[in-house]
């Protein structure tokens, strides 16, 4: 019998995981998930109520799990890896990390290390309005292009940096924090098309890249705007609608992500683990003006 099946949501993007709550850590389980996650880019295991250990336990038969949150509010808890997601002042006392997540966005891209395969997440505590978590396949949106398109971006690389995702919060920032997410982060190249080892191509992109080498600042930032506007159509974007103890995993290098407003006094709750990606994608900009 088949412990597992894996429901499409959209064409392009999106699969729903029945499978029995005693047999997520089973090798043949853990093992489909991690196929159909690169098929569909994100899977959604409804009302899974895992605890922080089952979640840590799945995550760890996943692969690797690593922390890169560990100096941002949230981070710091009893298990570094397991990163809480909330706008409550009590446990986030600096909200812009969150924020910045209204925006699409990728994980980990700002830091010299390879890029995070994957993210996972808990619902713990829901909002009663906005907080839907937004996805958009980027390897859909790549090959949806048209050819002249494709040929036209497929050598251009990206600066990517933390302060240019904070830049739409920037006037509500304290001042002191701007020097803060400046230095917490690398500034990062990253080739704008990403080939993965399986050979299929991504867009590396969101509200962290901030110049494309060869162009004005203006023309850069208008590419990256339009390929993210692509990206966002709604045939290669999957909304999902929290219900309490939802569990959900993306490919994060090849969608991206952004949260809906939420009110920040909510209380809304999720809780994160991440695990390690295998290829090295970009250089930091240091190493190649030093180059
Ligand atoms: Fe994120």
């Amino acid at each position: 019998m088949t412990k597992v099946t894996i429901e499409p949501v959209k064409e392009h993007i999106g699969g729903i995981v029945h499978v029995d709550r005693a047999h997520v850590c089973d090798d043949d389980v853990v093992e489909a998930c991690r196929e159909a996650l690169e098929d569909r880019g994100v899977l959604v295991f409804p009302r899974a109520n895992f605890s922080d250990a089952e979640q840590l336990s799945f995550t760890d038969k996943f692969g690797e799990r690593v922390s890169f949150t560990g100096t941002v509010p949230g981070g710091e808890g009893e298990s570094e890896e397991l990163y809480k997601i909330t706008l409550d002042a009590e446990t986030n006392p600096e909200p812009e990390y969150v924020l910045g997540t209204f925006f699409w966005h990728m994980d980990g891209v700002t830091i010299d290390q390879p890029l995070p395969k994957a993210t996972m997440l808990s619902a713990r505590k829901l909002s009663p309005t906005g907080g839907q978590t937004q996805f958009a396949s980027t390897f859909a949106a790549y090959d949806n292009l048209p050819d002249e398109e494709k040929q036209a971006i497929d050598d251009l690389k990206v600066i990517h940096r933390m302060i240019a995702s904070m830049r739409p919060l920037y006037l509500e920032m304290p001042a002191e924090r701007h020097e803060r997410y400046t230095s917490m982060a690398t500034e990062m190249v990253h080739p704008l098309v990403w080939t993965q080892s399986d050979g299929r191509k991504s867009l590396v992109i969101g509200t962290h890249a901030d110049e494309v080498m060869g162009m004005s600042i203006s023309e850069g930032r208008a590419l990256i705007a339009r390929l993210t506007e692509w990206s966002a159509q709604p045939a290669f974007t999957y909304s999902h609608e929290w219900q309490d103890g939802d569990f959900v995993v993306w490919n994060n290098c090849g969608v991206m992500h952004r949260v809906i407003p939420y009110d920040s006094d909510c209380g809304r709750m999720m809780h994160r683990t991440t695990i390690m990606g295998s290829e090295r994608l970009g250089v930091p900009l240091k190493q190649l003006e030093n180059a």
